[in-house]
C-alpha cells in the first residue's frame, strides 16, 4: 500500500492508502477525498484532478509531462511549477507518503 496525504487549500489533511499502480486521482475518487473529481476517468482529458505536487516531492513524481498532460494543464486555474494531473502520477512504492495540495477550485 501507498499512503497519500491529500492538503485542501484550507489545511485539512485527507491521508489514504493505496493499492500501489493506481493513480493518485483514483486513490482519492475511491476513499472521496472532495476537490478531486477526476471527471474524465483518467484520460488526462479533464483537469478535474489538477493538483500540487509538495516541493519535497516533485523530484520523486517528476513534473507534468510534455503533451496530453501539459496541454490539459492550460484548463485549469493557478498552474505552478509542481502542478501535475493525478490521474498521471501511478503510486508506486517510492511514493509513500507523498503529499499532494489541491487547489482552492477545480475548473
Ligand atoms: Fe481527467 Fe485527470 S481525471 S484529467
Amino acid at each position: 500500500m501507498t499512503k497519500v496525504n491529500y492538503i485542501e487549500a484550507s489545511g485539512k489533511v485527507y491521508s489514504v492508502e493505496a493499492e500501489a499502480g493506481i493513480s493518485a486521482m483514483e486513490a482519492a475518487v475511491k476513499n472521496a477525498v472532495p476537490g478531486i473529481d477526476g471527471d474524465c476517468g483518467g484520460a488526462a482529458a479533464c483537469a478535474t484532478c489538477h493538483v500540487y505536487v509538495d516541493d519535497e516531492w516533485i523530484g520523486k513524481t517528476g513534473p507534468a509531462q510534455d503533451g496530453l498532460e501539459k496541454s490539459m494543464l492550460e484548463f485549469a486555474e493557478d498552474v505552478r511549477e509542481t502542478s501535475r494531473l493525478a490521474c498521471q502520477i501511478s503510486l508506486t512504492p517510492a511514493l509513500d507518503g507523498l503529499v499532494l495540495k489541491l487547489p482552492e477550485k477545480q475548473h
